[in-house]
């Protein structure tokens, strides 16, 4: 029998108890050896619940147990998740996480702990909840020369870009239907202001670089200033916005990362994601673009991989299946030399603005109107350097309304 300690009773620690519940005979057969819950550390009692006399208060208990092979954290945030994982690598049981603060904070140093001791750490719950990318990543896509990712990362920011399209709906409203729906945190700064899916890209930066790569690091931008006014430009152009992370590698190991929202055109596959569903596209040198469509989020899904990683470890008990990442910090190349189009949006007239536009921004570009109004147009930059459209656009800061890029991860 494999012995699991699973850290925290929330959504996911339910999860993984109602999968393991669920599809426990199918799971142990493909084991070989029956799965089972023996502890889960909460401050709760869940009395008069079936999980009642399983629950513990202590981490003691979980850590010093010699039946307990792996343990599972779905605590969230970094402590005191980072100590419990530590100690339990170090005391030689295998861990589990969905946790992505810590896997990005920490994933360099848990992995090599784990290396050590010949057990492992996985974490595929980490990005794209039950989307299998991690593992495809590690085991299929291993011929390959990985050059590029880009994803919709974030199932929240999704949705609610979708429904501003859909619902022709301003931000606040959307937001805050997706409060009272549960798909936004009361506190939303993590989702819209794309912390969250930069976290997750920073994993998988780490993963194809074989570097700790610091999401601190790289440029971030959520989709609080994306309007209404802005979802119609682009359905006008044939586009979605999109909150799109993209981490694409140049000459060798330099890696170009970045979380924006993105005009994307129909020929893009992840312009047809849509709602809370995740997508992760990846461009091997040899297999060409790949993508892993799914669930980001939500109990089941997340404790569906979860439950995919315990199976693995069972499999794989004193055996390291996990590629690491260096702790050495990638330097990643300057945001300002991205190449890029930009949409503009710009206050006044084209008749009025287009010859100073022109002068700064190239003579081909074309203005865009919006049915029924004429007190601003827009238009696409051609491609140009983030650094140079940021210096160019200093000079019309006071009539451009917005600026959104367009698809070119460069
Ligand atoms: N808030 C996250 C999302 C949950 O919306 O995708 C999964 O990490």
């Amino acid at each position: 029998m494999i012995n699991v300690g699973v850290l925290g009773f929330g959504t996911v620690g339910s999860g993984v108890v109602e999968v393991i519940e669920t599809n426990g005979k199918k799971i142990g057969k493909r084991i070989g050896e029956p799965l089972n819950v023996k502890y889960i550390l909460d401050y709760k009692d869940f009395k008069g619940t079936p999980v009642e006399n399983k629950i513990v208060h202590e981490f003691k208990t979980i850590l010093e147990d010699p039946e307990i092979q792996i343990v599972v954290e779905v605590l969230g945030g970094i402590e005191p998740a980072y100590t419990y994982v530590k100690k339990s690598l170090l005391a030689g049981k295998s861990v589990v996480t969905s946790n992505k603060a810590l896997v990005a904070a920490h994933g360099a140093e848990l992995l090599s702990i784990a290396k050590d001791n010949n057990i492992n750490f996985l974490f595929e719950a980490s990005v794209g909840g039950g989307i299998p990318i991690i593992r495809a990543l590690n085991t299929s896509l291993t011929a390959d020369e990985i050059e590029e990712i880009d994803g919709i990362l974030n199932g929240t920011t999704n949705y609610m870009l979708t429904k501003m399209e859909e619902d022709n709906a301003e931000y606040e409203d959307v937001l805050k239907e997706a409060q009272e729906k549960g798909y936004a945190e009361r506190n939303p700064e993590a989702d819209v202001m794309g912390y969250d899916a930069c976290r997750k890209i920073a994993i998988l930066s780490s993963l194809i670089s074989g570097h700790q790569v610091d999401f601190e690091d790289i440029y971030c931008e959520g989709i609080t200033e994306i309007t209404k006014t802005d979802i119609d430009y682009a359905k006008k152009l044939g586009y979605k916005i999109k909150l799109v992370a993209v981490s694409k590698r140049h000459f060798g190991n330099h890696l170009h990362a970045i979380v924006a929202p993105f005009m994307v055109g129909k020929e893009n596959p992840i312009f047809h994601v849509d709602g809370v569903m995740n997508a992760v596209v990846v461009r091997g040198n040899m297999l060409g673009d790949a993508m892993f469509y799914g669930a980001g989020a939500g109990k089941l899904p997340t404790a569906s991989a979860v439950v995919g990683d315990i199976v693995d470890e069972a499999k794989n008990l004193h055996n390291n299946v996990m590629p690491m990442w260096k702790e050495e910090t990638l330097i990643l190349d300057d945001y300002a030399s991205m190449r890029r189009k930009f949409f503009v949006r710009v206050k006044g007239t084209w008749e009025a603005m287009s010859k100073d536009l022109k002068d700064y921004f190239g003579k081909d570009i074309e203005p865009v109107f919006l049915d029924g109004r004429d007190d601003e147009f827009g238009f696409i930059t051609p491609i140009i350097m983030e650094g140079d459209y940021e210096t160019r656009s200093k000079v019309f800061k006071d009539v451009i309304l917005n600026r959104i890029r367009v698809e070119f991860y460069d």
